[in-house]
Order: C-alpha cells, then sequence, then structure tokens
C-alpha cells in the first residue's frame, strides 16, 4: 500500500468505503482488523440514514418464532419477486448479526422479570414479534456503538466532510484489462479539491434515494449517489420501480416528514380518516399492520376522496405512560408542535421512505463491476423484491457487509493495487454565481417525481416525467463541466440520474405489484413480469429472472 500523502491529490488504501451508516461501519470495522481502510462520507459522519432509522431490526430471537415464519413473511411482503435464496441466507444469519451488534455495545430494550428477554416490537408485514429495538431511536443507538469503534481503529481512517464523485474504473483510466473498480474521485467539501483515492476494493454504503421525492422520511444525504455512480461506472442497477413510501410521516408544515414509526401501529396505532372511521378494515384483513404498500395506497385513496390533506393515527386508547416511555423521541417531536398523542390523534401523510432498487449484487455483496461491492440501501440484493418488509433492511445490511467484508479480507491478497490513475481535470471550470439553477432544477426534479411517479402512477404520468427528467439532464450536463463541483451540484446529478432510472424502470413495468401502481396496469401479470428490471447504460431495461 502507498502511504496518505495530504501533500498531493492522491491517497490510498487497501480498501475504500464510500457511507457512514450500519453497512459502511460494520464492513469497515470487519476489514479494518485485516486491511488498512479509508472511509469517506459525506457530512459528518453520523449523518446517515441508520441515525434515523426508528423502528428496529428484524431477527429470529423468539422461541415461539422460526426461521420459517419470518423468510414466509418476507416472501409474501415482496409479492412475488423475492430472490429466496437471498431471503434464506440473510433470515438464518439474523441471530449472528444481532450478536455482533451486542459485541459492538449496542443496546436492545429488554422486557419480562429481571428484564431477561428482548422487548421484540411487531410492524407491519410481520406475523410475530420480531423488531428488537431502542425505544423509538434504534438507529440512532447503532450509530452511536459502531461509530465509536470506527473513531478508535487505529486501522480506519475517516474523512468526512468528503463527497465521492465519481469511481474510477480501469477502463476509465483508459486501460485495455477486464474492467475493475480502482476507488473514487472525492470532493473534500471544505477546501474544494478533488481527491483521488486509489484502493485496491471499493464498497458502496451511501443508502437510498429520498431526496429524489418532495417529500421524504429520509436525510438530506440521500440523494441516490452509490446507484448514479454505479450506473455511470457500468454496473448493473436493479428494481428502480420499487419505492417504498412509508404510510406514516407526521403531516405539519415544519416537522420535515418527520417519521411516526410504523412500531406505533404494532403497539394497536389505529388510523382514522375525518369521520373517525378506522378505515383499514376495508383495505386490509391485516387492516393498520398490513404490508406498507397497502397501507400508503389505502391512505393516499382516502385523502383523494376526501380532499383531506392528512389522515389520523390514533393510539390514545394506550396507557399514557406506556406510550411516553416506549416512543419518547416521537412523544417529544409531536409536543414540540404541539400535538400530545397520548390525547390527541397525530396527523399523518405518506413519504418516500426506502429503496427497494439499488446496485445488483451477489451473495457476496459484490455488484457485476469486479472488486466493487455494495450493501445496505444502495444495494439490491433480491431481499426485498416488489416490497420490503418493515425492519429488514438494518438486518440486510449486517448480512451482506459481513458477506462482503469476509469476501473482501479472501481476496485482497490477490488483488493488483490500482496503480496510475489521473488527476481530477476540472479543465476551464469557474466558480458558480448561479446557485439559483442548481435549486430551480434540485425542486423540480422533486416535485415532479412526486406528482408523477410516485404512490399511484399511469402511463401518462410516467412519459410527462420522462420528458421533462431528459431536459433537466441535459440542462444539467451543459453546466456539469462548466462550473467547479460543489456538493449540490454533485447531488443534483446524481439525483438527476436515479429519477431518470426510477422512471425508466417504471415505464418498462406494464402491470401493478408491490410498490409499483400504475392506474393504466392495474393486475398483477405473473405472466410477463414474474422478474427483476435491470437497467445498465447504454441499453435499455431488460427483465432477469433470480
Ligand atoms: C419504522 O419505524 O416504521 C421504520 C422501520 C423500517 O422502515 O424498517
Amino acid at each position: 500500500m502507498v502511504a496518505p500523502d495530504p501533500t498531493r491529490d492522491r491517497l490510498d488504501f487497501d480498501v475504500l468505503v464510500i457511507g457512514s451508516g450500519i453497512a459502511g461501519l460494520h464492513y469497515a470495522l470487519r476489514v479494518a482488523d485485516h486491511a488498512r481502510v479509508g472511509l469517506v462520507t459525506k457530512m459528518n459522519a453520523a449523518n446517515s440514514a441508520t441515525q434515523w432509522a426508528q423502528g428496529g431490526i428484524a431477527a429470529v430471537i423468539d422461541p415461539l418464532d422460526s426461521f420459517e415464519d419470518h423468510v414466509q413473511d418476507t416472501l409474501r411482503a415482496g409479492a412475488g419477486l423475492c430472490d429466496e435464496e437471498v431471503v434464506r441466507f440473510v433470515v438464518e444469519r439474523g441471530p449472528e448479526a444481532i450478536d455482533s451488534l451486542l459485541q459492538y455495545g449496542v443496546d436492545f430494550d429488554r422486557s419480562g422479570e429481571a428484564e431477561l428477554y428482548y422487548d421484540l416490537g411487531r410492524e407491519g408485514g410481520h406475523t410475530k414479534r420480531r423488531v428488537l429495538h431502542h425505544r423509538d431511536a434504534t438507529g440512532r443507538e447503532i450509530e452511536r456503538a459502531l461509530l465509536q469503534r470506527a473513531t478508535r481503529h487505529p486501522n480506519l481512517e475517516l474523512l468526512d466532510y468528503h463527497i465521492a464523485v465519481d469511481l474510477i474504473t480501469a477502463h476509465k483510466a483508459g486501460r485495455t484489462e477486464p474492467n475493475r473498480a480502482l476507488g473514487a474521485y472525492v470532493l473534500d467539501s471544505r477546501s474544494g479539491e478533488v481527491l483521488r483515492i486509489g484502493a485496491r476494493i471499493t464498497l458502496l454504503a451511501t443508502g437510498g434515494a429520498g431526496k429524489v421525492y418532495l417529500y421524504t422520511s429520509n436525510p438530506d444525504i440521500a440523494s441516490g449517489d452509490g446507484i448514479a455512480m454505479a450506473y455511470r461506472a457500468g454496473a448493473t442497477i436493479a428494481n428502480m420501480e420499487f419505492m417504498q413510501f412509508h404510510p406514516t410521516c407526521l403531516f405539519h408544515p415544519d416537522a420535515g416528514s418527520f417519521l411516526i414509526s410504523e412500531a406505533v401501529r404494532g403497539e394497536g396505532g389505529i388510523l382514522r380518516n375525518r369521520s373517525g372511521e378506522a378505515f383499514m378494515e376495508r383495505y386490509s384483513e391485516q387492516k393498520d399492520l398490513a404490508p406498507r404498500d397497502i397501507v400508503a395506497r389505502a391512505i393516499d385513496t382516502e385523502l383523494k376522496v376526501s380532499g383531506d390533506d392528512f389522515v389520523h393515527l390514533d393510539i390514545t386508547h394506550r396507557d399514557a405512560e406506556y406510550v411516553r416511555t416506549r416512543f419518547p423521541t416521537i412523544y417529544e417531536r409531536c409536543m414540540s408542535f404541539g400535538i400530545d398523542m397520548t390525547k390527541e390523534p397525530i396527523p399523518v401523510v405518506p413519504a418516500m421512505h426506502y429503496c427497494c432498487g439499488g446496485v445488483r449484487t451477489g451473495l457476496t455483496g459484490e455488484s457485476d463491476l469486479t472488486n466493487l461491492f455494495a450493501t445496505g440501501e444502495v444495494a439490491n440484493t433480491g431481499l426485498h423484491g416488489a416490497n420490503r418488509l418493515a425492519s429488514n433492511s438494518l438486518l440486510e445490511a449486517m448480512v451482506f457487509s459481513e458477506a462482503a467484508a469476509d469476501e473482501t479480507i479472501r481476496r485482497l491478497p490477490d488483488v493488483d493495487p490500482p496503480g496510475e490513475l489521473a488527476s481530477w481535470e476540472s479543465g476551464d471550470a469557474v466558480e458558480s454565481h448561479e446557485a439559483v439553477i442548481i435549486t430551480q432544477n434540485w425542486d423540480e426534479i422533486r416535485r415532479f417525481m412526486w406528482n408523477y411517479v410516485s404512490i399511484v402512477r399511469s402511463d401518462r404520468r410516467l412519459a410527462r416525467a420522462e420528458h421533462r427528467i431528459k431536459l433537466l439532464q441535459e440542462e444539467i450536463n451543459e453546466y456539469y463541466w462548466d462550473f467547479k463541483l460543489t456538493p449540490d451540484l454533485i447531488e443534483l446529478r446524481n439525483l438527476a440520474t436515479t429519477a431518470k432510472l426510477i422512471v425508466q424502470a417504471a415505464q418498462f413495468r406494464k402491470e401493478s405489484r408491490g410498490l409499483h401502481y400504475n392506474l393504466d396496469h392495474p393486475e398483477r401479470d405473473d405472466e410477463h413480469y414474474l422478474h427483476a428490471t435491470l437497467l445498465q447504460r447504454g441499453d435499455e431495461p431488460r427483465p432477469s429472472r433470480r
């Protein structure tokens, strides 16, 4: 390995990790015991979607639960598109993933006499209680424990406020060898300098793409960076039509789509329309605990019929002290807007929550670009199919980061170092004094994606979105090379690419299934669409069976 040299624009590590949520940190910690790891993260390291996860992590811990039940619940939610081998792989590694988190010092809530048992939560689509949690702030607790370890690990260098611009591949570097990942160009957003970071293996753990939509429960960092970079580098992206809308985000002009965890419904919360009717009874036998696609669409229908802006989530029938203790974060946040959830129902609306599509990976977490791995929300492993089961994502991130770390450690001795890498060419780019161009395009994408490509789609809406995204991409490409890179410009370009992939995949699937609902094709069509949708640069979308 070449030692990092801060006086030049080049750094080298054995392994480069992009992203500092549960997926990036668990992988980095495992690999750093064997090799030198650089981890870049675009804001401060705790600013990740993991930090915001409320519900918890699903795993079979209770002797009355079984792997088979968890597998079947996951397959049912996934509406025919889960890869059963992957589902079993993940579910069976659940207890081991929980053990690793306990070893990091994660504190899961306990209950029962002498607090002997884990307090297992229930969420939509699960037939059993199996969600380990830390009150209603599980992600924050996990991020705390992992980051504490990561900042102390002698073999792990954390570079915060560093945003990846593009992956470096052998072909982009002009080599004739079989293509492989060689690292990434990364903007140090404090100095404005673009670094070349060379690595023998690169892991994308950049999270999701909630910011593609106007309303999202995701943090600002979720701009589809990893998906867009992998796509530009030639890796296959899959299932981008399956965007999960969480049914219950707080409706308040200043709340910024604050999530009201599904665990509230798991503990008895009931959705009601303006007339107080518990309307989920009309939509599903599982009522308020139906899978998210069903609940989000039911709310959307209720709002369209009534013309209301929100529905109510009512947990006032539960003991007030219990509600305050079980949901302290949600209680405090609602109180800050003058809503006492122990006495009055919470106004809620759906918002974009989780990207089920992503960089297509196999059982080791590797993409089809050699030495590029992807784990966590950025990846499409085959676990979620057409709809993710609640609290399966933290589990998926742990299991695949472990698998990717194992493969990385095994393979590293045989991987050649990246060699010569050209410096970033900024050419004649000048400082942009027109930030308004970026904010205008950013707002436009998020608004038309919300209006045309969210919970309910139609062929016409998708065609309109396709048209607009084309114009915007032309505009963005025009000034991308004219102006000096800023984090906003990088994110805008990634947002546009991700939006294009969502629209393309949604147009390709002329049926309704799981999270993809098209008014012009309202039925599920197993004869023609029992497959994933694959997207690769330069090609039309294509189907795949897995
Ligand atoms: C929630 O707490 O409702 C979110 C859990 C998840 O998305 O898995």
